[in-house]
């Protein structure tokens, strides 16, 4: 810009210097009367305010961003080195793939600190949060083992009870913006004291139950003053600390170590010619309009997409066995559909048994039947046909081809989704055999 301030201040002078030149030189020298003077200096002014125009035209191509001015020059690609032409289809408009952060965003009002995820570390692993004193967080959320699930269909409670779903997997929970799998919860401080007081959980009868105990313990009141100070009452343990210990540590238990994370990163060796056919599957067959972003959740994303699907969302032969519509998770009692929080799927591959009531061990059993009722895709070689009926403005019929995978499809999509297991877990047991368990 100094350039335009400078090149005014020229102008300026110019159009002075012109205008005595006119009036004290050549008028008299031509003998021109008053208004002749103001003539001869306007036709001269007009060529310096041309002249002005050009080199403000110049200077402003030159400050203009370079793909304004030099697109042009730029190569001609060759038509063949394009994506799709040989085959006469354009490009589709393409998902930028990315990975994990590597630090997980926390609340302004809880920031993660060493002392209080130290302290939220002890929480979770301390059975003595529940009634019987035998059920930790841990219990049901095997951080190393299970993978920060609990490789059951659904999860065991105080006194061996049976509860309704299945335990989900605390990594990366950090990352979703709703949490449990109905999404009753949107932050893990919200989520930490429910399982507390859960009956069929940990049992306590309140939480200032589970206060009483851990305040009478001088160890705790240590750690707890350590990681938060004293409260206005002198007291450093309470509900509301509790909850932020626990959300600060699970906010330490995220896996952006993956193979994809590799891959995104630059290391193209560390997907598979398999894995990487899935990765343009799970874009081209739709997988990823829900199961979107870094966190493979549309429930992660901070762009309004929608963190909630009914599900299964297409009735498909076979299914009803599996009672996937006995819990309808958010939608209202009588719905004859269910709707869930979409799940992150990092490392699926190693969270079996599937969906919300565990009902499903093998993860490829699990694509196909998310290929089938949420995208409507028959599996094998004939597409199906969708025929939906519909009666506004006035009665007519819709016909549509949804498509068809193969089974090889579904494979690649399966050795896709086992990208995602970060390789902290290489050691636990399942992934030898995911998704085979009893
Ligand atoms: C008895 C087993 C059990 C115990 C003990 C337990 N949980 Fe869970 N946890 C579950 C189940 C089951 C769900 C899913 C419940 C639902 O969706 O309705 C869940 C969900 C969660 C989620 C949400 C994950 C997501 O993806 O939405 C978090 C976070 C979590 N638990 C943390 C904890 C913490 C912290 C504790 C200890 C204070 C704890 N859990 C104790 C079984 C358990
Ligand atoms: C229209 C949205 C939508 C689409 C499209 C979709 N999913 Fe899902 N997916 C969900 C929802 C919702 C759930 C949770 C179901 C439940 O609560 O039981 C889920 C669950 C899953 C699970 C089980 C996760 C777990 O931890 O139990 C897997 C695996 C999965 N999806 C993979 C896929 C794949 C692969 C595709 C593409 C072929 C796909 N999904 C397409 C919405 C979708």
């Amino acid at each position: 810009m100094t350039e335009l301030t400078l090149g005014s201040f020229v102008a300026i002078a110019v159009a002075a210097l012109l205008l005595l030149g006119v009036t004290f030189e050549l008028a008299p020298a031509g003998g021109l009367t008053g208004r002749g003077r103001w003539l001869l200096a306007a036709a001269l002014g007009a060529g310096l305010l041309a002249f002005a125009v050009k080199l403000l035209a110049i200077v402003a191509f030159s400050l203009a961003p370079n793909g304004w001015v030099h697109q042009t020059l730029e190569p001609v690609k060759e038509r063949s080195d394009v994506d799709g032409y040989r085959t006469g289809i354009e490009p589709a408009r393409k998902i930028r793939w990315q990975g994990l952060p590597l630090v997980a965003p926390f609340p302004a009002d809880n920031p993660t600190t060493p002392a209080k995820t130290e302290l939220g570390r002890r929480l979770f692993h301390d059975k003595s949060l529940s009634l019987t004193g035998d059920v930790a967080c841990a219990s049901c959320h095997d951080l190393q083992g299970q993978a920060g699930a609990d490789g059951r269909p659904t999860a065991l409670g105080i006194h061996r009870q049976m509860g309704r779903r299945n335990t989900p997997t605390v990594w990366n929970a950090a990352f979703q913006t709703r949490l449990f799998w109905d999404g009753r919860a949107a932050s893990l401080e919200e989520q930490a004291l429910g399982p507390i007081t859960n009956p069929l959980e940990m049992g306590m009868p309140d939480v200032d139950a589970a206060i009483r105990r851990l305040a009478a313990d001088p160890d705790y009141r240590e750690a707890f003053s350590r990681a938060f100070g004293a409260n206005d009452q002198g007291e450093p343990v309470t509900a509301e600390r509790l909850a932020a210990a626990l959300a600060a540590f699970e906010r330490t238990l995220i896996t952006p170590d993956a193979p994809f994370d590799r891959f995104v990163r630059g290391d193209t060796s560390a997907l598979t010619s398999l894995q990487i056919r899935g990765m343009t599957l799970f874009e081209s067959t739709g997988c990823i309009h829900c199961h979107a972003g870094p966190n493979f959740s549309a429930a992660s994303q901070f762009d309004g997409s929608a963190p909630f699907r009914a599900f299964p969302a297409r009735p498909v032969a076979g299914l009803e066995r599996l009672d996937l519509t006995e819990d309808l998770g958010r939608a209202s009692p009588g719905s004859h559909q269910g709707v869930w929080r979409i799940p992150s799927l990092r490392n699926v591959a190693v969270t079996a048994p599937y969906f919300h009531n565990g009902s499903v061990n093998d993860l490829k059993e699990a694509v196909s039947i998310m290929a089938r009722t949420q995208l409507g895709f028959s599996i094998g070689e004939t597409p199906s046909i969708n025929v939906i009926f519909d009666t506004q403005p006035n009665p007519g019929v819709f016909v549509q081809q949804a498509g068809n995978i193969t089974d090889s499809d579904l494979d690649a999509l399966t050795a896709f989704l086992e990208a995602l297991t970060s390789p902290r877990f290489s050691n636990s047991a399942q992934s030898s055999h995911p998704g085979a368990r009893p």
